[in-house]
């Protein structure tokens, strides 16, 4: 048996103000949650445990108090968002009503102009997939979109569902293995 733990960063400054993308800290409740996830880990005891992390502030803050060997990981790095980086969706559609659509269309391959789409997380996460294939008790602490994709990967989802599968805040999502599928836990915290 296998077991693989994800999380999004704690709540962060920007999902507090609604908007996207950006490398803010995390607030005063994404901070306690980062110590209610150090305290479940460290007590837990998980053997060989390794964090995998972004770049960002916030998926290392998450990360801080874990006593663990914890990788700073450029392709977690959140979707790019191009020009719409740090934007809350309400100015987007108003900035740019027809990329709000477009996106609203086909958000799988909707690509931000000069950032990413869906499609384009699924290219570049390649390389920690496969090594994801192959290790076990890697806790991956990375971003919305990005856990999107690597769940989505792991539970064999349709890629149209991908950016839609619920990815909570505040949850670590377990996956063991059973057999060749895997068997899915959300592990809420109460911050
Ligand atoms: O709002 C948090 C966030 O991680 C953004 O940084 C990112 O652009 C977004 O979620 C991705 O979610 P969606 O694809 O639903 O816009």
């Amino acid at each position: 048996r296998k077991t693989l733990y994800f999380s999004r960063h704690g709540e962060s400054e920007y999902n507090l103000l609604g908007r996207i993308g950006g490398d803010t800290s995390l607030s005063a409740r994404g901070k306690h949650y980062a110590s209610l996830l150090a305290n479940y880990f460290n007590s837990a005891k998980v053997d060989y445990l390794r964090v995998w992390t972004s770049e960002k502030k916030r998926t290392k803050q998450t990360a801080e108090g874990i006593q663990a060997p914890i990788e700073n990981l450029i392709p977690l790095n959140e979707l790019d968002a191009g020009i719409c980086e740090g934007m809350s969706y309400e100015e987007m559609q108003d900035k740019f009503p027809q990329e709000f659509a477009w996106r609203d269309q086909d958000k799988l391959r909707y690509r931000y102009p000069w950032g990413e789409s869906y499609l384009d997380i699924m290219s570049r996460l390649e390389p920690v997939l496969l090594e994801l294939e192959r290790e076990d008790s890697v806790l991956v602490i990375s971003h919305q979109a990005v856990l999107r994709c690597i769940i989505g990967y792991f539970l064999n989802s349709d890629p149209e569902k991908l950016p839609y599968l619920n990815v909570p805040l505040h949850t670590v999502i377990k996956l063991t293995t059973k057999g060749y599928d895997f068997e899915v836990e959300y592990i809420k915290f109460n911050v």
